[in-house]
């Protein structure tokens, strides 16, 4: 068929401004990014509300490997795999729950909430070939909290959970150092039609504000351009400050005064940290939400959307509060669908070779809307990957 050249002429632009369409559709890239990320760097899984309670747990995955996370006895909490030391089966097969024990559901072997296994039904068969509950306690993988935030990392070793974030939920501190006084209000997960990497690129692309009506509305003429600042970070993070919400320009929408802020804020403040690689802490003045992005298969994300407002406030405060939340996030707002419907279609083209590039090529001091933020996160990526991201091939491979 016959093309004539367009945009796939485009010459002279630098490598590092230049995404390669083949990275999202590449089985090739899905197994390296796996191993070299998401099974070696700290990963945001959930917010220590979730789990306030001892025994109390929920489960997920990274990347393939299925986890429990719990509070223990001791009131730690714990990631455990989720694969029963008999036969393999999954333990927990509920999203969440409450238990002091989890039993298996095939053959009862028994597991406490430390992950050792403390029951196995019958056991005197297993005399004669040494096997004990002793040897059969599950694993479990490096987990820290800081913030409320919940990190696990599959590495048995590698850099402390500090020195990966260093500085970069500075922005947030005065939101996350409320520490257990903030709870998740909204959970929920959607399956994502697209490349995991294509959804970080929603929260990164500040320039996409022009797709979402209400952003054209509220965010774009609230503050000046130039006072928005891009802070880059070591490991891939980045987050922004500076923009405002100039609520009271959707009509029925509130202009955010009625409930109070979330620690530090001004109702109408607006700041986000991207935490390399699969997730986004956002704090929108009186509400905040956790974006985590799942891979399941280099097509496929499993999205978890979180709200999280203030611990013990009044039903009245909350349903407010809850509001706020669902204008924006919720799964039927005005945000979510727009930010999903174009994750969903750049994977067509992307995930069927259709869109030989990306560009994330805009400059613009770190203000406003540069890519800089992309840039960072495509260098990051490269660095743990070997991979080239503008051209998809394995440097020095
Ligand atoms: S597979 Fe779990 S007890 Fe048999
Ligand atoms: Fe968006």
């Amino acid at each position: 068929m016959f093309q004539q050249a367009g945009w796939q002429k485009r010459r002279n632009i630098p490598a590092t401004h230049v995404v390669d369409g083949g990275i999202y559709a590449s089985e090739r890239v899905f197994a390296a990014e796996k191993t070299h990320i998401f099974q070696k760097l700290w990963l945001l899984v959930c917010h220590e509300s979730e789990i306030p309670e001892i025994g109390d747990y929920r489960t997920t995955e990274i990347a393939g490997t299925p986890i429990i996370l719990v509070r223990s006895e001791g009131g730690k909490v714990r990631a455990l795999l989720n694969v029963c030391a008999h036969r393999g089966a999954r333990i927990a097969n509920n999203a969440s729950g409450n238990t002091r024990k989890f039993t298996c559901f095939y053959h009862l072997w028994s597991y406490d909430t430390d992950g050792r296994c403390i029951d196995i039904p019958r056991g005197e068969g297993y005399e004669s070939v040494g096997v004990a509950p002793a040897d059969c306690n599950l694993n479990q993988f490096r987990v820290e909290v800081r913030g409320g935030l919940v990190f696990v990392s599959l590495a048995p070793d590698g850099p402390d959970l500090d020195s990966f974030l260093g500085q970069s939920l500075h922005a947030l501190e005065s939101v996350l150092n409320a520490g257990r006084k903030l709870e998740v209000f909204h959970f929920h997960r959607s399956v994502l039609k697209a490349n995991w990497k294509a959804w970080m690129e929603t929260n990164l692309d500040l320039y996409h504000e022009f797709m979402h009506v209400v952003l054209r509305r509220t965010q774009m003429t609230a503050a000046p351009m130039q006072d928005r600042k891009v802070d880059l970070f070591p490991n891939g993070h980045a987050g922004v400050g500076g923009l405002k919400g100039n609520y009271g320009n959707v009509k029925s929408w509130s202009v955010r005064g009625e409930v109070p802020p979330l620690p530090g804020l001004a109702p109408t403040d607006f700041r986000f940290v991207d935490l390399f690689p699969n997730s986004s802490v956002i704090a929108r003045g009186t509400v905040m939400r956790i974006d985590i992005a799942i891979p399941v298969s280099p097509h496929m994300t499993i999205l978890e959307c979180r709200g999280i407002g203030i611990a013990g406030e009044s039903a009245a405060d909350r349903a407010i509060r809850i509001k706020h939340h669902n204008q924006h996030w919720g799964p039927f707002s005005r945000n979510l669908p727009e930010d999903t419907f174009a994750a969903e279609n750049c994977e067509m083209n992307l995930g069927t070779g259709q869109a030989r590039s990306q560009l994330i090529g805009r400059e613009e001091n770190a203000t406003g809307q540069d890519d800089a933020l992309l840039r960072n996160f495509y260098a990051e990526w490269s660095r743990h990957t070997g991979i080239n991201p503008s051209s998809g091939e394995t440097i020095n491979g």
